[in-house]
């Protein structure tokens, strides 16, 4: 069983993902290449654990221990004695190919090296280091300590032995998995992108963003419309996602819609830059 968990990326999702595992009492270093982001969402994740004990769904000496068991790391150098390391970076992968071989030179031999990428191979990463049976991809939601999904997916080269210890790793911090394919997007993207997408299509034929979303809310249970989903996961990463559909399963069904396109080349990235489908103060 793993005891030192390592989370590089300190976005959102990386956040979260360290959130819950120092909420699950394991000691975990978190590392952002970016100072100022890393200690933004060490501040952040305590804010998090602070309402949690406002609200009343952790005492305060639970509050207590999960700080304790969350430190900021320094470099990279810090991962070295970590069994298991979590990639939450962007999604590129050539920055992720160059991190992965970068800490296969560091990290102790027999620890595991995880992706949290949505949306690329996970054969191809593990290519890129000397342990590929060691390497597979663990795919988060946002936001992370709400969501109970963690999706997994073997590489070609992934090993029994590496996806039974990252199963009863999620167990251990009480997230249900399920197993996908090694294919662009996965289950959940491969999915919810193409719905999305549609919706963006709706808008562009004229239909108004609080109506489609209303109508997905009420009419098929959804907690959040599409469009409202695709501000909060950010327009930037959704076009990207139907890029690689598009490229790499080659259908024209994954085809961006232009509109989408459009309000990325604004800036409108949705929630994190105050603006998208909807506008945010
Ligand atoms: N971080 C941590 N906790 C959060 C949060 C965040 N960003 N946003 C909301 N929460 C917590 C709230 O604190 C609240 O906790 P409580 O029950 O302890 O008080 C709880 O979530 C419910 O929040 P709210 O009452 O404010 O709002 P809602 O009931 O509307 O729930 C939601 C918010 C959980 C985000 C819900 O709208 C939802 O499930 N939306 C869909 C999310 C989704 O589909 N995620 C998957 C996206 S796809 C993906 O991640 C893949 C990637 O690769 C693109």
């Amino acid at each position: 069983m793993f005891t030192r968990i390592g989370v590089i990326g300190a976005g959102q999702m990386g956040a979260g993902i360290a959130q819950v595992i120092a909420t699950a009492g394991l000691s975990t270093i978190l590392f952002d290449a970016q100072t100022d982001a890393l200690s933004r969402s060490i501040e952040g994740i305590h804010k998090r654990l602070d309402q949690a004990v406002e609200k009343g769904k952790l005492d305060a000496s639970g509050r207590d221990q999960t700080k304790r068991n969350l430190a900021a790391a320094k470099g990279l150098n810090d991962f070295a004695d970590c069994d298991l390391v979590i990639e939450a970076i962007i999604e590129n992968f050539e920055i992720k190919a160059t991190l992965f071989k970068e800490l296969d030179s560091i990290v102790k031999p027999d620890s595991l090296l995880v992706s949290n990428t949505s949306s690329i191979s996970i054969t191809r990463i593990a290519a890129s280091t000397s342990r590929p049976e060691k390497v597979m991809g663990v795919h988060f939601m946002n936001p992370v300590p709400v969501m109970k999904l963690v999706e997994l997916i073997k590489g070609l080269q992934t090993s029994t032995e590496t996806y039974d210890a990252i199963v009863s790793f999620c167990e251990r911090i009480q997230k249900t998995t399920v197993l996908g394919i090694d294919t662009p997007g996965f289950i959940v993207n491969r999915i919810l992108c193409p719905m999305i997408n549609e919706a963006i299509f709706l808008v562009q034929e004229g239909v108004r963003p609080e109506d489609i979303d209303n109508a997905m809310k009420l009419g098929t249970n959804h907690p959040m419309g599409p469009l409202t989903l695709a501000d909060f996961v950010g327009l930037d990463t959704l076009l990207y996602i139907l890029q690689l559909l598009h490229r790499e399963l080659g259908e024209d069904k994954y085809r961006p819609c232009p509109l989408l396109t459009k309000y990325v080349e604004a800036g409108w990235f949705g929630k994190k830059t105050g603006r998208g489908f909807y506008s945010y103060a």
